[in-house]
């Protein structure tokens, strides 16, 4: 079966490529899809590593069976991480199998009976434990909340493989080839970028555990359940995921706006000028009521300045950049640099939005914030345009 992709003799591909749904989570757009990637291991016992969203379970179940029909039946279901892009399938395969037995720990049992009722035949590990399946040894390691509670990762010890849940995962189905050495890596960073920001970031001081508990252990392979599997340069995906969640940032900026009448979108046309008189390229702008949210969130996380041109509406923040502050503050994106312009009418509200985030996760403000009223004039351009100068001065400052 050409779905099936071997990784080794004995370790199979079993996931799969959902090129339908629009919205993960039903939030975050899927332009270039998705994978729900899950596995086989083959030796004296067979083991599942992960299953599928609901809508893949007849495309999981089929190869399932194959190997089942190949390789006799499946003794041991591992369940990574809890969340149903990867526990989908858990129910069906119990209904077929049901003397597959489930390995996980304490709160990934209290997720399968809330979830599916499922409170029998369960395998509990303790963090660090070892199971031997043949010539394979399995080491189980806790990695609470990246990107649940429950969520651990499965390290083949004999191999040096690690299995690792929703860490060092990303966005984008994978187009023909699985491994990192087989697929153009440019065309998926971004989107890895944008899974790890929208998903994963939040919980970054987890990662940041979760890297270090990885760290005395060699890692040859890494098969996360989301994106390409690792085998040429795992140390590739560890270091971006380790970047990323010290909250380090790349030279360059992010100019959100909204404007409804056209005021202050030339304020924004201004600082961009103001950035790119000291020479700077890497500026990216975005219209706030019209690129999703989730764009907006990977690129702050992967620029070191964010700069908010915002009306007022309704004595507070526009509504779109209203969500975005407060996504980001949600977030807890840290260590930025930002700007604030804007317009008003009669009120100039919802500023304290943008120095609350700024307080809370150490963005520093650059002076002065810049308030026009009902319209830019000349001398508010002209601070527009020394903002952005002053931004890309700060960068360098704090090189
Ligand atoms: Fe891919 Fe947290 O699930």
């Amino acid at each position: 079966m050409d779905s099936i992709i071997s990784i080794t003799e004995d370790l199979f591909w079993i996931g799969n490529n959902d090129r339908t749904t629009d919205l993960f989570e039903s939030l975050w757009p899927l332009p270039r899809g998705v994978s729900y990637n899950a596995y086989l291991l083959v030796d004296e016992k067979r083991v599942l590593i992960d299953t599928v969203k609901s809508n893949s379970i007849d495309t999981y179940i089929e190869k399932v069976d194959y190997l089942v029909q190949k390789y006799g039946k499946v003794d041991y279901l591992i369940i990574n991480h809890m969340e149903p892009d990867h526990s989908g399938a858990i129910s069906v395969l119990r209904t077929i199998w049901p003397e597959i037995k489930i390995i996980g720990n304490k709160k990934t049992a209290e997720f399968l009976k809330e979830f599916y009722g499922i409170t029998e035949n369960i395998l509990f590990i303790e963090d660090g434990e070892e199971l031997s399946i043949g010539k394979h040894r399995l080491k189980f390691f806790f990695t609470p909340m990246v990107h649940w509670p429950e969520t651990m990762m499965t390290y083949e010890v004999t191999r040096q493989m690690l299995f690792s849940g929703d860490a060092f995962g990303g966005f984008g189905a994978l187009n023909g080839g699985i491994f990192d050495d087989e697929v153009d890596l440019a065309y998926y960073e971004d989107e890895i970028l944008r899974y790890f920001s929208n998903i994963v970031g939040k919980y970054s001081p987890m990662v940041q555990k979760a890297i270090q508990k990885l760290a005395p252990f060699q890692i040859r392979l890494i098969a996360s359940t989301h994106g390409p599997v690792w085998r040429s340069d795992p140390r590739e995906i560890i270091n971006l995921y380790d970047k990323w969640s010290r909250h380090e940032a790349e030279e360059g900026v992010v100019l959100a706006y909204g404007s409804m009448y056209g005021n202050t979108a030339k304020m924004m046309e201004a600082v961009a000028r103001g950035l790119n008189s000291e020479k700077l390229s890497t500026i990216r702008i975005h219209n706030v009521s019209g690129v999703h949210l989730s764009y907006l969130i990977r690129d702050a996380w992967k620029y070191k300045a964010v700069i908010f041109a915002s009306p007022t509406y309704d004595t507070s923040l526009f509504p779109p950049m209203d969500h975005f502050v407060r996504m980001l503050e949600r977030k807890s994106l840290k260590n930025r640099i930002m700007g604030i312009v804007g317009t008003y009418g009669w009120s100039g509200g919802g500023i304290k939005v943008l120095e609350e985030l700024a307080e809370k996760h150490n963005w520093r403000l650059l002076d002065p914030t810049i308030l026009a009223k009902c319209s830019p004039k000349e001398e508010d351009l002209r601070e527009c345009f020394e903002l952005g100068r002053k931004c890309v001065c700060r960068m360098k400052e704090e090189k």
